[in-house]
């Protein structure tokens, strides 16, 4: 299965793993898109030891919202985006995320495939069984709601990184997605580019009737500032979850001198500290979290 099937399958079954233990309360069915209790991720190592990854991860993000998940290199972000994508089993803990879902990958080039906006927007819904209005109408709906209805006719391969990003985006929403699953996508974007893209991302939640949520993962500290809430996560715990000014509080206060003085912050390692670094103007300090 190539990644462009797996962004193209948004009901949730990616095959090639056993299925994940569901927890269905009538809550999750109302009113949460996506709750993990405990979930835990081990590798196996060449020697055969399971090496831990994931510890006891547990979070709860409300249907209808746009979330991010943050922390530093290597914490697990995309394991626990690809727990929830159900491309990887948990080894142990429950999950629940509504369907159908889509997780869109990071390099563009593997998003889309038809040769125009329009095609590639509508490539997903032939299983629906729909007639050739509805399909126009869905897919100038989803085209609107990432900002594209005028590069409707433009041949993908004029567009810009950011531009294919949205057209990914307008995919699963054509076909009805609930949960957008997105893992660093602004990484490889110029600055412009990078701002289309999260707006696109927010327009689409605010603007759905069909209750979309999204989670999206980056190192970027002023991404922040588009997300309703956000989880904080570091060396494979979920150390903080919360509404988004607070987690962007709390990340700041971590790296700041107090925080750096009590001794729980060594060297430069990611962009999400040099987003504080650019913030607070921390330069002088050294600025990783002890792991
Ligand atoms: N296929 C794999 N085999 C072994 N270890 C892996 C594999 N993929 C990721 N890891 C390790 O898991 C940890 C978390 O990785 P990842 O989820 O990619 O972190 P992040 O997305 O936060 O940078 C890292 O230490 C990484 O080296
Ligand atoms: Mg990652």
């Amino acid at each position: 299965m190539n990644a462009h099937s797996l962004a193209r399958f948004p009901n949730g079954v990616y095959s090639r793993a056993a299925p994940i233990r569901s927890q269905q309360s009538k809550e999750n069915s109302i009113g949460v898109a996506i709750e993990g209790h405990n979930l835990n991720f081990s590798f196996a190592s060449r020697q055969a030891k399971a090496v831990p990854i994931l510890r006891d991860c547990s979070l709860r993000i409300p249907c209808g919202q746009f979330w991010m998940l943050l922390g530093p290199n290597g914490c697990g972000k995309s394991t626990l985006l690809k727990i929830l994508a159900g491309l990887l089993n948990p080894t142990s803990g429950t999950l629940y995320v509504k369907v159908p879902k889509t997780f869109v990958f990071q390099n563009p080039d593997h998003q889309v495939v038809m040769p125009t906006v329009e095609a590639d927007v509508a490539f997903g819904l032939g299983k629906f069984n729909l007639t050739r209005d509805e399909v126009r109408s869905r897919v100038s709906r989803a085209l609107q709601a990432v900002g594209m209805s005028e590069y409707m006719q433009r041949s993908v391969q004029t567009l810009s990184g950011g531009q294919k990003q949205r057209v990914a985006i307008a995919g699963a929403l054509a076909e009805a997605c609930k949960v957008l699953l997105m893992d660093e996508l602004t990484t490889f974007l110029d600055e412009s580019d990078q701002v289309g893209v999260i707006k696109a991302v927010r327009n689409s939640v605010y603007t759905s009737s069909a209750d979309v949520t999204a989670l999206w993962v980056t190192h970027r500290l002023e991404e922040l500032e588009y997300a309703d809430g956000a989880i904080y996560m570091e060396d494979g715990k979920v150390v903080k979850h919360g509404d988004a000014t607070s987690i962007r509080s709390f990340i700041e206060a971590s790296f700041s001198p107090e925080g750096i003085r009590s001794g729980k912050v060594k060297q430069p390692k990611n962009l999400l500290v040099s987003s504080c670094i650019q913030m607070k103007e921390l330069h002088h300090f050294p600025l990783v979290k002890n792991m």
